[in-house]
């Protein structure tokens, strides 16, 4: 056995991490012929979950984050990858191997995708790529993608495709994630269906197996004749693939959704078969990708900048580079830790990418170089206390607060609450007079307070002091977010407010109810709690001062309301997806499990003819038993209440 120690372990960024970690894991799975221990390998998960506790490897792995898709699926052919290309001249050699047409189709960034459909049409297995070979079975939780059919009108046969998150909808949730891909990811892989649902993702298909197409192009069509989403493509020939190219990435920036690159394949499926495969991909089909989302550039220097919850955060100063269109000049490089681990030096060229032509990023040192080591400074450059160094970040440790830090946390708060008009000269007086101290300030501030200070006149006072007082009223969800904890941002405030309605219960939470929410994970839950805690006094201070609106989930109306259903067994007059979207249109809710909670157990009426009973009316029987009011309930007797 090999042994890895924890500072290599350390020593490793993500992208290696991760890569170490599906080597192992496919060493041990499929070769059965590990070359670390388990106890090594758990400190590379335990490592991975640390420093990128969203990541999809976790659940894909991970027994305690307990992805509970542990089903596996063999897949009919092979999910195999693509080639790629960089240059129009590579695309033409690829295209010189055969002829006809060439179909041509936006390559999307999401997750590839096995439908089975039956004989009847009806949708009977979905399952992830996995390995190439063996995919997870994701079946129950793709029905809830509502661009997949239950039922087309053919079959048996199998689809591919790419399930993504669309742009817009990953906008909610983009602070917490690095990009839609591992979001969908997560999304795709939970316990409970309606989880997966709630993450509205969706789906295009590419390819067809399982009948006798001619064309890529008839694929296509048949595919919109089942009603399943295609991207736009285009037939081309050899002349005109580089300008389909140019129009897909001319495109790009108005898609929902996220493009990498085109994909290129023969549009005849004769053609295709002579060209074969590698082991690797096949070879009548290849991605062109889209260049210019990154680029190679030297590392200036490193300047040092204090947020507001005093981490002091490294920025990278590099020799402008064009990335997507717009000059990047310099880039966060995010904690110490991160920067000491890449072995960044002043003069190192490095690779930086803007991912979906988004934020900048330094991806990884091409070459160190001999420049000076960046050394992180001792001292705090803005209130200049000492600085300490805890889990790589980089803290200022000044007690009584950092005088940055303290102006970006007014600056926040007053950014959340939508208060307009305090810019950052104007807090940094009401700072430096002793005005406004911490948030709750804002809402003493009288008139006369503001006009002892310089160029402020009568009507800007009373204009200020007014935009205040229209502040009052703040929702749960903006009082918790204003307050500048760390990992309260957006998308982990919304689910706060939602999930648990009232500021009192979320400041009663503990780390593991905020670890059984799916996005948290531990890093987020400590966060959230130590956060709270420590804002305890300005919490305090603020509910004397504000109107907070506290939304309790208030039961959608409907004759069902506040009753949960639960289906087992199969059902004779309709799908059972449809027999749930009646009952949650009437208001019901689809419970996930068999608890003393549940209203209805639904038995199909296959199952309640022969009364074969399975584990859930059996573990309902000894839950009546015990005396729960639960009542298990025939299809028949659901069609009655259904009406
Ligand atoms: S054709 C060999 N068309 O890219 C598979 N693939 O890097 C040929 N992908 O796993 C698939 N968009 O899931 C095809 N328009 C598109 C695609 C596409 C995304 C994915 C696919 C595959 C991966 C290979």
């Amino acid at each position: 056995m090999k042994k890895i120690s924890k500072a290599e372990i350390e020593a490793l960024s993500l992208e290696e991490l991760e890569k170490q970690i599906r080597h192992h894991n496919q060493l041990y799975f499929e070769k059965a012929a590990p070359e670390i221990s388990d106890y090594d390998f758990d400190q590379l998960l335990l490592r991975l979950k640390k420093i990128s506790p969203s990541s999809a490897l976790l659940s894909e792995i991970y027994p305690d984050t307990s992805s509970p898709i542990k089903k596996t699926i063999s897949h009919s052919s092979p999910m195999l990858s693509l080639d790629k290309c960089y240059e129009e001249k590579e695309l033409l050699k690829w295209a010189e191997k055969f002829e006809g047409d060439i179909w041509a189709t936006p390559k999307i960034d999401g997750l590839a995708t096995e439908l089975r459909y039956n004989e009847e049409g009806r949708l009977i297995l979905a399952a992830t790529r996995g390995d190439g070979i063996v995919g997870e079975d994701i079946t129950e939780n793709a029905r809830m993608i509502l661009d997949i059919p239950q039922k087309i009108s053919a079959g048996p046969l199998e689809i591919r495709g790419e399930i993504y998150m669309r742009l817009s909808i990953f906008e909610a949730y983009k602070e917490g994630f690095a990009n839609p891909r591992n979001l969908a990811a997560g999304a795709i892989k939970q316990k409970n269906p309606k989880k997966t649902k709630a993450y509205q993702l969706s789906f295009f298909g590419y390819d067809i197996l399982g009948l006798p197409l001619k064309t890529e192009e008839e694929k296509f069509k048949l595919l919109q004749k089942f009603s399943i989403p295609t991207v736009e493509s285009k037939k081309v020939n050899r002349k005109t693939m580089h300008e389909a190219y140019e129009y897909f990435l001319a495109k790009r920036a108005q898609e929902d959704f996220e493009t990498d690159g085109v994909v290129f394949k023969a549009n005849s499926t004769e053609e295709q078969k002579h060209l074969g495969f590698t082991a690797h991909h096949p070879r009548y089909a290849i991605a062109y990708k889209f260049q210019g989302d990154s680029g190679v550039t030297t590392l200036k220097e490193v300047e040092w900048s204090v947020s507001r919850t005093q981490v002091i955060t490294p920025v990278g100063i590099v020799e402008p580079v064009q990335l997507s269109g717009a000059t990047v000049r310099h880039v966060s490089l995010h904690n110490v830790g991160l920067m000491q681990k890449l072995g960044l030096r002043v003069g190192s060229k490095v690779l930086m990418m803007r991912r979906g032509g988004v934020i900048p990023n330094l991806e990884n040192v091409i070459e160190a170089g001999e420049g000076p080591e960046i050394v992180p400074p001792s001292h705090c450059p803005s209130c200049h206390a000492a600085t300490e160094l805890r889990d790589d970040f980089l803290y200022c440790s000044s007690k009584t607060g950092c005088r940055r830090a303290k102006l970006l946390e007014l600056e926040h708060f007053m950014k959340v609450i939508e208060c307009d008009g305090f810019g950052e000269k104007l807090l940094e007086k009401l700072y430096d007079n002793g005005l406004v101290v911490d948030a709750s300030d804002f809402f003493d501030l009288k008139i006369s307070d503001l006009l002892d200070l310089e160029r402020m006149g009568e009507t800007l006072a009373e204009k200020l002091i007014g935009n205040i007082q229209a502040k009052k009223n703040l929702t749960l969800e903006k009082f918790i977010r204003a307050l500048g904890i760390r990992e309260l941002a957006k998308h982990s405030a919304k689910i706060l407010a939602k999930e648990f309605g009232s500021l009192k219960k979320i400041l009663s939470l503990q780390e593991e109810d905020l670890e059984a929410i799916h996005t948290f994970g531990p890093v987020i839950a400590r966060e959230v709690v130590e956060g709270l805690s420590r804002k305890r006094g300005l919490i305090e201070r603020l509910i004397e001062r504000v109107q907070l609106i506290e939304m309790l989930p208030v039961p959608s109306p409907g004759k069902f309301s506040g009753k949960t259903f639960l289906f087992t067994g199969k059902m004779s007059s309709m799908d059972r997806s449809e027999a749930e979207k009646k009952v949650e249109a009437l208001g019901g809710e689809i419970a996930s499990g068999v608890t003393k909670d549940l209203t209805y157990l639904v038995i199909g009426s296959e199952g309640y003819a022969n009364r074969e009973k399975g584990n859930k009316w059996l573990k309902a029987e000894t839950l009546i038993a015990k005396g729960a009011s639960l009542q298990i309930i025939s299809e028949e007797e659901l069609l009655e209440k259904l009406g």
